[in-house]
């Protein structure tokens, strides 16, 4: 049997602290320790009660002054635009066109996704993230590069190759029978093996036609157990385009429903700018919305209604997303930083506790993956970030003013990044950190 064993303050969730507040939901052990065994979590409490558990002969990995916490659940990311974060100027359709279907076309090369999906992976553990729900290209063997890639190193990964058959470069382009069947293959080799899921992944509803969304769900009613990935109401002018290329549809949203692609396990990418109708939808058929402000700030998108979202008469299942290429960071950390600003500039102020919540138990539950990741609580996976809130020079200071826990996360959730990330475990095994 492997055991690993982290002592430090150890943070998790149990409960969504928008819905029931911070002191049903956050466990917090200031001088903590867990152990697990054979990559789960087999105990987790104060230091003092839980050493006992400790089978003899394991030693303890001290992190003093450290925060444990559930590894980040990036909910919305493309493993295939690393690239190209920062291409200059534009707003999201001309982005499209103008880098993103010309950066796509590059993994058209399978060396090229192989060398990509390791580039990402490092990534995403250097930065404390251990599952992402990620956008592939439309090539087959982008989801193929990546989950041999997550495969290899045992991470929890969720990928889908696009569907795209309209509106975009002809190299870029499938069609409604052929993204059917390479949709169905991806599923039947990789869903559920090891820690790999799929998802099933129309772009956006203006890069697929109705046969195509069509081909979706009839592929997600044979495979319920699978995931939905898409964007939804971004930016107005793709608002407008979608109004035009859909008429008959009362919304946005109302495009995906249409074709019951809206329900437990679907996740959207953005909801900038959804109205009171949407989220209800949402609520009902508890789907959920990524928000990912570093991109929407990037692309001048809009700011998120995350308060509207979380409304206690009808709540939404919310996680945080990098959304790189056109997000700018792979730091959760930075993710949070932007998300505060971004409930700043619609006048409320987003706890760090609340921000922790969305960057893992959050995300967890949008993807349903909750019972296996998210929260550091007996019995999930032991995938787990260590945090350095006094990383660099001016953290040290700015620490030296703080006590609280909810303070020392704020500090993190404003001043981190990947200098913060101490150690990242993969079910229980060490895989970033000296
Ligand atoms: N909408 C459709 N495709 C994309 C994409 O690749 N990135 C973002 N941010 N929005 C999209
Ligand atoms: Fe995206």
């Amino acid at each position: 049997q492997h055991f690993a064993a982290l002592r430090g303050t150890i943070v998790y969730f149990i409960d969504d602290p928008f819905l029931v507040g911070k002191e049903k939901a956050f466990v917090c052990h200031e001088d903590g320790l867990l152990i697990a065994a054979d990559g789960i979590i087999k105990a987790v409490g104060p230091y003092v009660k839980i050493k006992s558990q400790l089978p003899v002969g394991v030693e303890i990995e001290h992190y003093e002054g450290h925060i444990i916490s559930a590894g980040f659940i990036d909910s919305h990311v493309h493993y295939v635009q690393t690239g190209m974060i920062g291409s200059y100027g534009e707003q999201l359709i001309d982005w499209l066109n103008n880098y993103t279907f010309i950066e796509e076309q590059k993994l058209k090369d399978p060396a090229a996704a192989r060398e990509m999906s390791s580039v990402f992976c490092d990534e995403l553990l250097r930065n404390g993230t251990t599952t992402a729900f990620t956008f592939a290209a439309v090539y087959p063997h982008t989801v193929d590069a990546l989950l041999e890639e997550t495969e290899r190193r045992n991470m929890r990964m969720i990928a889908g190759k696009i569907m795209m058959d309209r509106n975009a470069p002809a190299a870029l382009l499938d069609d409604a029978q052929s993204s059917y069947e390479d949709s169905k293959e991806l599923i039947q080799k990789w869903n559920g093996r090891g820690r790999q899921q799929y998802a099933i992944t129309p772009r956006f509803a203006p890069t697929s036609t109705p046969a195509q969304l069509e081909a979706a769900s009839a592929l997600w009613r044979e495979y319920p157990e699978v995931h939905v990935h898409s964007h939804v109401s971004e930016n107005l002018d793709e608002l407008a385009w979608v109004k035009e290329l859909f008429p008959e549809h009362a919304s946005y949203l109302d495009v995906y429903d249409h074709y019951n692609l809206v329900g437990r396990r679907s996740l959207y990418a953005h909801g900038v700018h959804l109205n009171e109708a949407e989220m209800r939808t949402l609520h009902e058929r508890e789907a959920a919305i990524a928000h990912c402000p570093t991109s929407n700030n990037f692309l001048g998108s809009g700011h998120f209604p995350l308060r509207e979202a979380k409304r206690l008469d009808r709540p939404v299942h919310v996680g945080l997303g990098t959304d790189i290429g056109a997000g700018t960071s792979f730091s959760m950390l930075a993710t949070m930083n932007e998300a505060y600003k971004v409930a700043q500039l619609r006048s409320y102020s987003l706890q760090a506790v609340n921000s922790f919540f969305l960057a893992t138990l959050g995300g967890a539950r949008s993807l349903d993956i909750d019972d296996k990741v998210g929260t550091l609580a007996p019995g999930h996976e032991a995938d787990i970030v260590v945090l350095n809130p006094r990383a660099t020079k001016i953290m040290d200071v700015r620490m030296q003013r703080v006590s609280s826990i909810e303070d020392v996360l704020f500090v993190l959730g404003t001043m981190g990044d990947d200098r913060s990330v101490k150690a990242t475990y993969i079910a229980g095994k060490k895989t970033y950190g000296a």
